[in-house]
């Protein structure tokens, strides 16, 4: 035989047995949802054994590659290229190139989705085979178990570090919706062991009465996504923001997968907020295509959040701007919804004041009373604008700065009005 490797070959079943049982092993000792068993198939003639990763990086890559090295002493790189790396195991005479494609190939494919690695060769494996396989598998669990950051980035999650600096004085007015989060969320957060040994006293078999999620809804703009921020400044754990509508026209079949993964990095990294921003797109697409993976996606997350490890400090925060849109299981596992409402007369003039400081009380009234029903975001957007109209006029006047006066807000406003009239 010129094979390259060993040549006493295992039967197909015992192989697939011996690789199933290590596997199986691998994962009730590390959980990790974000590698799935591999596929073991032998069809015309060829052994087929294929699993799916959540991504190829360079770490994972380099390590594939030392232990293919290690593994198979003659090989050949067929592909290096982004996207596709292929390597052909040569016969160990190296002179000889006979059915040199009936040796062990191993292949890893893959863009910006589907990533797999594949390792296929004509008949049965030898034992040394069997064993790259598994050491290959090993390697992607681990790589893919170690670095929650760089797991997270992969998917589409951005981490913001919780030392942003970022406090409640950021949002103006919403004095009803900072108090309920403090009590629902930061107390908590803060005090976790006072809430457990309180439920110690009180549960027959311990269970946390902690929150474990909470529903954000409200208009557009108002918030949201500034007050989880702020939370994860206060408590000083990262926020993992999670982007809903992204994540599933991006990663689209491989999107439960990577959520499921995102909420094993948010353990790993020792607690986090996870925000899950805009999670009404999940409820918006039932009736097209995307109706499978919206449907996985949504039982990954009704799991997940029923089955959050309560002793780790992670907390979901999803945000919606159309609740009733929602899926009733998925309403049903928040522990409580806060609603975002539009500012009042009184908080809109505070939201004015926070962009605009140097507006006096009565200035602020005159503003407030020719504007409508705007959310912060609105207010924010028209104080830039007024802004920018002023430094034009100082530039071009070439005048001392100074802050706007109180007419450019007002131009502002009814321009504002104005041009959301036209559409
Ligand atoms: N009460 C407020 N005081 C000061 N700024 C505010 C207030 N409400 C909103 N803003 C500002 O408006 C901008 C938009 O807010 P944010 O992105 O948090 O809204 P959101 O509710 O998450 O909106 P969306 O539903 O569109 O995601 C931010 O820059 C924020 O600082
Ligand atoms: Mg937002």
């Amino acid at each position: 035989m010129e094979n390259n490797q060993s040549t006493d070959t295992i039967p197909f079943d015992r192989m697939k047995e011996s690789i199933e049982k290590e596997v199986n092993a691998l994962i009730s000792q590390k959980k990790n949802e974000a590698l799935l068993p591999p596929a073991i198939s032998f069809e015309q003639g060829k052994t087929r054994i294929s699993f799916s990763l959540p991504f190829i990086n360079d770490i994972l890559l380099i390590s594939f590659i030392s232990i293919i090295k290690e593994q198979i002493s003659n090989i050949r790189v067929h592909h290096f290229e982004n996207g596709y790396y292929a390597f052909q195991a040569l016969n160990s005479n190296l002179f000889r190139t006979e059915n040199i494609l009936d040796n062990i190939k191993i292949e890893f494919s893959g863009i910006t989705t589907n990533f797999k690695a594949e390792i296929s060769k004509k008949g049965n494996l030898a034992q040394d085979e069997i064993n790259l396989v598994l050491k290959l598998y090993k390697a992607a669990f681990l790589v893919i178990k170690d670095d929650p950051y760089q797991r997270l980035s992969q998917v589409g999650a951005s981490v913001i570090s919780g030392s942003e600096g970022l406090d409640w004085s950021y949002i103006a007015g919403y004095e009803e919706v900072k108090r309920s989060i403090k009590e629902t969320i930061i107390l908590p957060l803060k005090n976790p062991d006072i809430y457990d040994s309180i439920a110690k006293l009180t549960r027959q078999s311990f269970e946390s009465n902690r929150p474990k999620a909470i529903l954000f809804e409200g208009s557009p703009g108002v918030g949201k996504t500034t007050v989880a921020r702020i939370i994860a400044s206060e408590i000083k754990i990262p926020l993992v923001y999670v982007p809903i509508e992204s994540i599933m026209s991006k990663w689209y079949g491989q999107s439960s997968q990577n959520l499921a993964q995102i909420f094993d990095a948010c353990e790993d990294l020792g607690g986090a907020i996870l925000f899950l921003d805009e999670i009404d797109s999940l409820a918006g697409s039932r009736n097209d295509g995307m109706f499978e993976a919206t449907r996985r996606i949504l039982s990954v997350l009704l799991r997940r959040l029923d089955g959050i490890d309560s002793v780790t400090n992670t907390i979901t925060i999803g945000a919606t701007n159309r609740k009733s849109d929602l899926d009733h299981a998925l309403i049903s596992r928040f522990d409580q919804t806060i609603h975002f409402p539009l500012p009042n007369e009184k908080e809109r003039a505070a939201i004015f004041s926070n962009y605009a400081k140097h507006l006096n009380e009565d200035e602020l009234k005159s503003i407030v009373k020719i504007s409508g029903s705007f959310s912060g975001r609105n207010i924010k957007d028209i104080c830039e604008f007024a802004e920018r109209r002023w430094v034009r006029k100082l530039i071009i006047k070439n005048l001392d700065p100074t802050p706007p006066p109180v007419e450019y807000y007002k131009h502002a406003v009814r321009a504002w009005i104005d041009s959301n009239k036209e559409i």
